[in-house]
């Protein structure tokens, strides 16, 4: 058994940012993660992140605000933002990047040295800092330096376990007491005990197979703490990205829509001006829009092979594409073969964000004690119903440092006593039985084969536009394979060493409850807002509320709830943050 005050699950941007913290409280901390670091899909990130950085002309009527902020946000989410969630967001955002700089992080520059912004899409100012077309990657390594700084100077009070992957959290009593990991090269388990866990373990994208999200990304991530009793919050809200390259998986950031590319149809029209919802702002509306947009546009057959649109960056000119999004530029001469200097991209949506994720507080905090959560694994409702470009790396920084902060905080308030010996005994023999058992499966159909079909049925029926019809047939779908999952599917090598098939029959299983949970999500919600569209239901007049899944003997329960608005005035709501301005 390894014993630790503090276990954070995932590497990426906010588990980075917690283990710092941490490492700061003095808490002995474990980073359990089934990638290295750098190697996490925070390195994708490509765009930006939001935060209102002192402005240069503060003569000038009209600046941006931290109060724009956040009403940019709100406004983008359809009003279904958790006011307490975004107001921590916004209000903390620009302490993040004079961090960052403090820390070395390389953001572009304007000619006066100034820190760069860029507009993404829905912001009504230019507040996205940015590091060319590369700033997951500028991020994740400076976090991942101070990491390691830290280590050296306090090396007991932090270890990295990097390629571990997590089988299990433990929970007693509604305590968090650890969790129960294997290495993935020796197929070894071993309980993690700990006074409190962060889960940090980033996007489940992958139940989609039209997405931007890696494999890693498989929903894993949020069935492990959904098994163990943590709610998840509003997971009908898939967020589709407008630009994704054309048959691939690949991004092409809004960044390039942020510096001038334009949208087009077959005929060469740039077809958002005739659309009602996109025609004032075209290509920077909010992401919903244009996707809903797009698709619309192929589905009236003037899009390119019946699939895509055209992204023209050809406007902007050879030195901008080179010193702004030459990310962009590489990706498609690799992945496409073409140089968009010259030539026009072939875009379509795609999955990129799960706005849901396990229910917290502005916090942190969850149903369990002792288990916090941030990051895109996370649901505190900061985004509504429909997020904002730039949004969500921010979120990761800003609740990421949050996570540790109320770890530490509850691990130093209480007296912790953890379960007796038997019960981490008897959790271990039930993991290790678990896999055996898939060690065995001796059927005929492929883990690789079952979520083929799966990632079908979301592209299919749980993607931009959806229907009560179409929605019930996934839920049929889904159900078979899990049936299939249970009692013919082939797991390949039969030893735990170095086995990534066994890896992925174990997160399979979570793919397909997560996949399920998405489908009765929308199922649930007979209305259309922000990103879940239906069909079948108008736009909703209605009072926003957020979902809440909990699973109870197996069966998936949903509950509505109205969004708490606060009764304070905006203004009230910022008096705390004058003083960040001055
Ligand atoms: O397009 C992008 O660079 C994505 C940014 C984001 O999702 O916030």
């Amino acid at each position: 058994m390894k014993k630790y005050d503090l276990i954070i699950v995932g590497g990426g941007m906010a588990g980075l940012r917690a283990a710092i913290e941490a490492v700061k409280q003095n808490l002995h901390v474990a980073v359990i993660s089934k990638v290295h670091p750098l190697r996490s899909h925070s390195v994708a990130a490509s765009g930006g992140l939001n935060a209102v950085i002192p402005q240069k002309d503060i003569k000038k009527k009209n600046i941006d605000s931290i109060e724009k902020h956040f009403q940019d946000s709100m406004k983008c989410g359809y009003n279904a933002s958790d006011p307490d969630a975004l107001q921590t967001l916004v209000s903390r955002a620009p302490g993040k990047i004079k961090e960052l700089e403090r820390w070395g992080c390389l953001f572009s520059r304007e000619k006066d040295n100034s820190i760069a912004v860029r507009t993404m899409g829905a912001a009504s100012f230019p507040r996205t800092v940015y590091s060319s077309d590369k700033t997951g990657h500028a991020i994740m390594n400076t976090l991942y330096g101070q990491c390691i700084r830290l280590r050296q100077n306090k090396p007991d009070l932090l270890r990295f376990y990097d390629e571990w992957f997590v089988h299990k959290l433990l929970v007693y009593n509604n305590v968090v007491s650890g969790v129960i990991a294997l290495e993935i090269a020796t197929g070894k388990m071993e309980v993690f005990t700990a006074k409190a866990v962060i889960w940090a373990s980033g996007g489940s994208g992958k139940v989609f197979g039209n997405t931007s999200n890696p494999l890693t990304n498989s929903g894993w991530g949020l069935a492990v703490p959904l098994y163990a009793g943590a709610p998840l919050r509003d997971m009908e809200f898939i967020q589709f990205h407008p630009t994704q390259l054309s048959r691939s998986h690949v991004l092409i950031t809004e960044a390039a829509r942020g510096e001038g590319a334009i949208l087009l149809n077959r005929k060469g029209e740039r077809f958002l001006e005739s659309y009602s919802d996109s025609k004032d702002k075209k290509e920077l509306s909010a992401r919903d829009i244009v996707s809903r947009n797009i698709q619309r546009e192929i589905l009236a057959g003037r899009g390119v092979d019946a699939s895509c649109v055209y992204l023209d960056l050809r406007g902007l000119g050879s030195r901008k594409i080179k010193k702004q999004l030459p990310g962009v530029r590489e990706l498609c001469k690799t992945y496409a073969n073409l140089d968009p200097i010259r030539q026009k991209i072939p875009v379509t949506p795609g999955q990129h964000y799960i706005i849901g994720g396990i229910s917290t507080n502005e916090k942190t905090q969850t149903e369990i004690e002792g288990f916090f959560a941030a990051g895109e694994c996370a649901c505190a409702g900061v985004h509504g119903t429909n997020r904002m470009g730039g949004n969500s790396l921010m979120e990761t920084l800003v609740f990421g440092e949050i996570s540790a902060q109320s770890a530490g905080s509850y691990i130093r308030q209480k007296h912790h006593r953890l379960p007796n010996k038997l019960f981490f005994e008897n959790a271990y023999a039930e993991e290790k039985n678990k896999l055996q058992i898939l060690l065995k499966t001796n059927g005929e159909v492929k883990p690789a084969e079952i979520r083929a079909k799966m990632n079908n049925a979301m592209d299919e029926f749980a993607g931009i536009y959806r229907d009560g019809m179409g929605l019930v047939e996934a839920g049929q779908i889904i159900k078979e394979l899990k049936t299939t999952y249970m009692t013919n599917m082939l797991v390949q090598g039969k030893d735990a060493r170095a086995n990534y098939g066994l890896i992925e029959a174990i997160e399979l299983k979570g793919s397909l409850d997560i996949a399920d949970i998405i489908i009765q999500c929308a199922l649930k919600r007979k209305e259309s807002i922000g990103v879940h569209f239906r069909n079948d239901f108008p736009i909703t007049k209605g009072r926003p509320r957020y979902s809440l899944v909990k699973v109870k003997k197996g069966k998936i329960k949903i509950r509505h709830i109205a969004i708490h608005i606060r009764n304070k005035p905006l203004i009230a709501l910022f008096s705390d943050l004058r003083l960040l301005k001055k």
